[in-house]
């Protein structure tokens, strides 16, 4: 069932209530209305029949039958009968009833007249009263159905009015693909829900149009990064090819295409943490890690591939429980963010060394790698941890852009922060605190 059917549903549901309700009521209280008043009339006609009784002495039975018979005031098959202190009919004028379809009501009570007692039963049809009845049971039987019709094709057409301006979002927003995502949807008046609606949609799509946007410089930037290694690979073969060489030259070549591969497979292996540092936490292996080890773990990696580097560790604290040395979080992920700030610091300082201080408090764990390096350029600050932004003062020294980007990602995932503090021609110190969360 849509929303439109729905919403007629419930209203005409409502309606049909109300309208029962009121229908019950007001036959309730005209049935018990129309009961009470015949009592009354019942009541008035027994006790003129006993004043006649006892005031007019000549009367007998047979002449106030007549009477009765004739009176204006007398009832569709009434009966009445007078029964005295001692229980002896006095008067009767019982007709027999042979319809045996109608309702008889009987009514009895006691009267007395010059103190004497009598003892009246007036019986009775209310024929008026019960064809009125009839007559209202009809009319609002027929009313009831009235107002659910009425109701479900005016709530139809309400709900359908209401639901136009969403009925126009949808047919708007099928219009939007992958390649028509600057495609925005019409805010109206910018002030009712369905207007809010289509406001925060076009947020999301300014969202994914910016996201899809990255996606694609991203994926330029990528391809570029990987074919500049594979250009000069190829041109260096080709140049070495062109002729004979000796031994040396081909040691030469080879250094080189080393260096090159390496290159290359540093930018894919970043690319791929970066794929799974943005993926969902849960999709990764997460298990309780102890930082002092994998910090000393990069480190060794870190001088195997750059043996001229130097990094040396300092704890400022170190506590004896164990736990307060543990995150819970992915063992390859963290050491390479620790290793790509390592590489950082001894690749951008003329010492080519770092500095690491490693402080474990209560909650968190704090690391700060420093160097003595060239530092980052104050309006560059902000930019160095997009992927692939390199400041304009290292451009001369190898890398592609990648490593912070990703260290970024990795701390952020393990709900870490990372601050950059960064004078140009000075140093650099970055600070990582992670949070010691466990399983
Ligand atoms: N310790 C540092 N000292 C000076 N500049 C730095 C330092 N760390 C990062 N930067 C600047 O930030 C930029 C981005 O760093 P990032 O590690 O992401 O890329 P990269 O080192 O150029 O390449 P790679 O992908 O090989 O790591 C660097 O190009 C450099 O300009
Ligand atoms: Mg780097």
């Amino acid at each position: 069932m849509n929303i439109r059917q729905n919403l007629a549903l419930k209203f005409c549901l409502i309606v049909a209530s109300l309208f029962l309700l009121f229908g019950l009521s007001l036959f309730y209280f005209s049935s018990s209305y129309r009961a009470s008043e015949f009592a009354i009339r019942m009541k008035n006609r027994g006790t003129t029949v006993v004043n006649l009784l006892t005031d007019v002495k000549q009367i007998d039975n047979n002449l106030l039958n007549s009477i009765n018979a004739d009176t204006k005031n007398a009832l569709f098959n009434e009966t009445i009968s007078v029964f005295d202190q001692n229980n002896n009919l006095v008067y009767s004028d019982t007709k027999d009833s042979t319809n045996n379809k109608i309702e008889i009501e009987t009514c009895s009570f006691q009267y007395s007249v010059n103190d004497k007692q009598f003892k009246v039963v007036v019986s009775a049809f209310d024929k008026y009263g019960q064809d009125n009845i009839r007559n209202l049971k009809i009319i609002l039987t027929v009313g009831l159905l009235l107002a659910v019709l009425v109701s479900y094709v005016t709530g139809w057409l309400f709900s359908g009015l209401a639901l136009h301006p969403i009925s126009k979002i949808i047919t708007d927003a099928k219009e939007i693909t992958m390649s028509k995502l600057n495609v925005r949807l019409n805010e109206g008046n910018k002030k009712d829900e369905i207007a809010q609606l289509s406001i925060t949609f076009n947020k999301v799509l300014d969202r994914l149009e910016k996201g899809f946007e990255m996606q694609r410089a991203f994926v330029s930037n990528a391809s570029h990064e990987l074919r500049t290694p594979l250009t000069s690979i190829t041109g260096h073969i080709e140049v070495t090819l062109k002729k004979e060489r000796n031994t040396k030259e081909y040691i030469e070549l080879l250094e080189s295409l080393l260096n090159d591969i390496k290159g290359l497979s540093k930018i894919s292996n970043n690319l791929l943490d970066l794929a799974l540092a943005t993926t969902d936490v849960g999709a990764l292996k997460l298990r309780n890690v102890r930082i002092d080890e994998l910090l000393f773990s990069s480190r060794e990696k870190l001088l195997k591939n750059f043996p001229a580097y130097k990094a040396n560790i300092a704890f400022l604290t170190f506590p004896e429980d164990e736990s307060r040395l543990t995150i819970f979080g992915n063992e390859p992920l963290i050491e390479s963010a620790f290793f790509n700030l390592m590489e950082n610091a001894c690749k951008y300082s003329d010492n080519m060394s770092v500095d690491v201080v490693f402080m474990a408090n209560e909650e968190d764990i704090e690391l700060r790698f420093k160097d003595k390096g060239i530092g980052i350029p104050k309006n560059e600050l902000s930019k160095i941890v997009e992927p692939f932004y390199r400041a304009t003062n290292a451009r001369s020294l190898p890398g592609s852009g990648l490593g912070l980007s990703l260290t970024q990602k990795i701390i952020e995932l393990h709900k870490g922060l990372i601050q950059i503090n960064s004078e140009e021609g000075m140093g650099t110190e970055i600070l990582i605190i992670l949070p010691i969360i466990r399983a």
